[in-house]
């Protein structure tokens, strides 16, 4: 029997089980000539991010509100944790599953702090143990402990969303479910929501469903994707890296959009691409010592180490012989990045400075540097074989 047709059987969970599995799911709504989700199956791995993203209509909502039971599925089955769903109340199923949407929904006559803690009070915490739950949740989530006590409308759309991703962790559901809830805040916000998000989910380990229309989101959010189509059609599933090297399908493709190689760039972080060690001497090698290096390599600068920490650096020409090195003034990197950066980040850094290469750190660490034809290489614009690294850290008025 096929895997995806193979409903998990009850009381039988192991960590290795998904979390959530989705089999023959399926919503016709009255009125509508074909069903708004058609026979879905989908398993979410425990502790796990898995992206729900398609075009508007595909029935992404549809699908997340079968899951706790808003929507009541026409056939097929929800299994949490291998118990299917329809065979426990919908209000007590509804503790498990953390719900977080874009309208946010905060009781606005409420405090942050009131909102905070509906769940805890429908289950009868004691207000000790409310209040320390209200004030560790707002840490979390990186608000001041003094909005407790504010009211909704008195915060930014990025702190509200931060209230209601609170609100859904109250009562530490093992299963966060979120649709589109950074859909309203304008882009650097949506940036530092996704940031936080990660770092949370790294802390907390939840099982995350996220729906958004935004690949982008997805790729930086998921640890899988599913492309659903209209019609609630699942056109691929699979970790980002997946989707972006082997798209299954036309459909698959065009939602991708144009900058497929980019986004690829998006997963990797510097540190683990190929560094080179690039012309580096020691700030006490003698400036014959530095020039060779600097021709080894084929260009005319080097740059200076202090131990492992990065000085600067200096065109060999202005070298003075019978001196060393660390005589000599440097100039800075103008692209150093963190290695934890991605590879689209540092690809950007470099083209923004329109400089050619950037120096790669780890604190005062270097690690190495990134040269713009190496990017280009993995990009495969070059068709492999030995980059060309006579770039150098300037850009061209910095000779005149
Ligand atoms: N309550 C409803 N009654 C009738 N049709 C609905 C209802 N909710 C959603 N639909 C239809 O189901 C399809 C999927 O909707 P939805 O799940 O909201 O899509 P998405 O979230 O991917 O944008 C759409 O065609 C939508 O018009
Ligand atoms: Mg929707």
């Amino acid at each position: 029997m096929p895997e995806t047709t193979a409903a998990p059987v009850a009381g039988t969970a192991t960590p290795t089980d998904p979390m959530i599995a989705l089999r023959g799911l399926t919503k016709a709504f009255d009125g509508q000539d074909r069903p708004a989700v058609d026979h879905l199956d989908l398993d979410v791995p425990r502790g796990e991010i898995v992206v729900l993203v398609g075009p508007s209509g595909c029935g992404k909502t549809t699908t997340l509100k079968m899951i706790n039971r808003i929507i009541e599925p026409t056939s097929g089955e929800v299994f949490i944790d291998g118990q299917p769903t329809s065979a426990r109340p919908a209000h007590e199923l509804r503790r498990d599953l953390g719900y977080v949407i874009q309208q946010v929904g905060l009781f606005p006559h409420k405090t942050i702090a009131q909102n905070i803690a509906t769940v805890p009070r429908l289950l009868g915490w004691d207000r000790d143990r409310i209040r320390a739950r209200t004030a560790e949740l707002l840490e979390r989530v990186d608000l001041e402990p003094e909005l407790a006590s504010r009211y909704p409308s008195e915060l930014s759309g990025g702190q509200r969303q931060r209230v209601g991703v609170a609100r859904a962790l109250a009562a530490d559901p093992p299963v966060l479910l979120m649709d589109e809830p950074y859909g309203a805040v304008d882009p650097l916000v949506r940036g530092r929501l996704q940031d936080q998000l990660l770092e949370l989910q790294r802390e907390l380990g939840k099982t995350i469903v996220f729906v958004t229309h935004d690949i982008d989101e997805a790729i930086k959010l998921g640890d899988r994707i599913a492309i659903l189509n209209v019609g609630g059609v699942l056109e691929q599933y699979a970790p980002p890296a997946e989707i972006l090297r082997e798209p299954a399908n036309d459909f698959v493709r065009s939602f991708l959009g144009a900058e497929r190689a980019l986004k690829q760039l998006s997963l990797q972080a510097v540190g683990d691409a190929e560094l080179v060690r690039g012309p580096v001497v020691a700030a006490d090698e003698s400036a014959t010592a530095a020039r060779s290096v600097a021709q080894a390599e084929g260009v005319d600068w080097v740059g200076v180490l202090d131990g492992e920490r990065l000085r600067g650096w200096l065109w060999t020409d202005d070298l003075e012989d019978g001196r060393r090195v660390g005589d000599h003034a440097t100039r800075d990197f103008r692209v150093m990045v963190d290695h934890a950066t991605s590879l689209r980040g540092a690809l950007d850094a470099i083209v923004t400075s329109r400089n050619q290469v950037a120096v790669v750190v780890d604190d005062d660490r270097y690690r190495g540097m990134l040269f713009i034809e190496d990017v280009a290489r993995r990009l495969t614009l070059s068709g492999g074989g030995r980059a060309n690294r006579r770039a150098t850290p300037a850009v061209s008025e910095d000779r005149a």
